[in-house]
């Protein structure tokens, strides 16, 4: 079954489903563009986060504005690629305000796994579509969907529409087909991506959870992309996945609006749970479009005890 018509059989919103398909498409665009290794290198700028920006990031950047400006159901959209937040549409009321004729705001992390492209490693594309409006106070559980990329061996999305779960899809010759519907995450299994293990030397709550992995026999699958190692976990239904702070980094590395809200979604929309340590990142408020946060997410028993050791 089509992506289109899939989103039907669960009553999908017009609107949304529209915003949803544009969004497919510029993940079919930015496939291309990773198969092919069109814009391998780097672009020889940075982005907010001082981060030196690919050919690539830039390129799906540019993809996922041209799909999206072209909606007229936009309002805002928001990059991690990008400085600022951009009103679209805008036009000047008779009071000299303006306004736009959009419907949701739309934040992205147009390739997510930038360190993992010379290599040739799994990366992906992470899109959350929230209701209009500034991204600033907003929180990701007011988010309507979420629309995930796995740039692998084959190219796969998921997408996980508010209180309709989260289902997978397969590019295809035909377009984005059904491949694995109401994905499942069970509360407990022992696979485990632990991020930034380099917080274990300042942070021997991080080394603890760690030993108690290996202790316990856990498995490790972590390839140092978030898309794909909680691809990871929404496919085979279990497991945790960290990318906890640490000294120099409180708050981790991983940006709320753009990686850690976001993939949450898919996650809780999936049986699981996401959290900061300390509360649900759903109910996390986006105070900056640069905040970053501690993510622990995957299996729900799983991520209690894994929070448990940093209490
Ligand atoms: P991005 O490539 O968009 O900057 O994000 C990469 C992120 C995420 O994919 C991964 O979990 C994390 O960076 C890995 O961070 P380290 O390189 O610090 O391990
Ligand atoms: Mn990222
Ligand atoms: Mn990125």
């Amino acid at each position: 079954m089509q992506l289109d018509e899939h989103l039907k059989t669960f009553g999908t919103e017009d609107h949304l489903q529209q915003v949803i398909m544009s969004c497919a498409q510029g993940v079919y665009e930015i496939a291309a563009l990773v198969h092919t290794g069109a814009a391998l290198g780097y672009a020889g700028s940075q982005n907010i986060f001082g981060e030196q920006q690919l050919k690539l990031d830039v390129a799906s950047n540019d993809i996922l504005l041209k799909v999206l400006g072209e909606q007229s159901l936009v309002d805002y959209v928001a990059s991690e690629e990008m400085d600022d937040e951009q009103h679209l549409h805008v036009s000047n009321t008779e009071e000299g305000g303006a306004q736009s004729s959009g419907v949701f705001s739309v934040a992205f992390d147009p390739l997510d796994g930038s360190s993992l492209v010379d290599v040739n490693f799994a990366v992906g594309t992470i899109i959350a579509i929230y209701p209009k409006g500034s991204f600033i106070g907003k929180k990701p559980g007011e988010m309507h969907a979420a629309v995930i990329a796995v740039y692998g061996p084959r190219t796969t999305l998921f997408v996980a529409v508010k209180g309709k779960g989260t289902h997978q899809y397969l590019l295809t010759d035909g377009g984005f087909m059904l491949q694995k519907e109401a994905l499942k995450i069970a509360d407990e299994g022992k696979y485990f991506a632990p991020g930034n293990l380099r917080a274990c030397v300042k942070n021997p709550a991080y080394k603890q959870l760690v030993d108690h992995w290996l202790t316990e026999q856990y498995t490790l699958r972590y390839s140092g992309g978030m898309v794909p190692d909680i691809n990871h976990i929404l496919l085979k239904g279990k497991g945790v996945f960290t990318y906890p702070g640490y000294m120099d980094e409180p708050n981790g590395k991983l940006r709320l609006l753009y990686e850690c809200g976001t993939m949450t979604f898919a996650i809780i929309e999936a049986g699981g749970i996401g959290s900061d340590g300390k509360m649900s990142l759903l109910d996390k408020r986006v105070e900056a479009l640069d905040q970053r946060s501690p993510i622990f997410a995957g299996s729900k028993k799983e991520v209690e005890k894994a929070i448990s050791f940093f209490v």
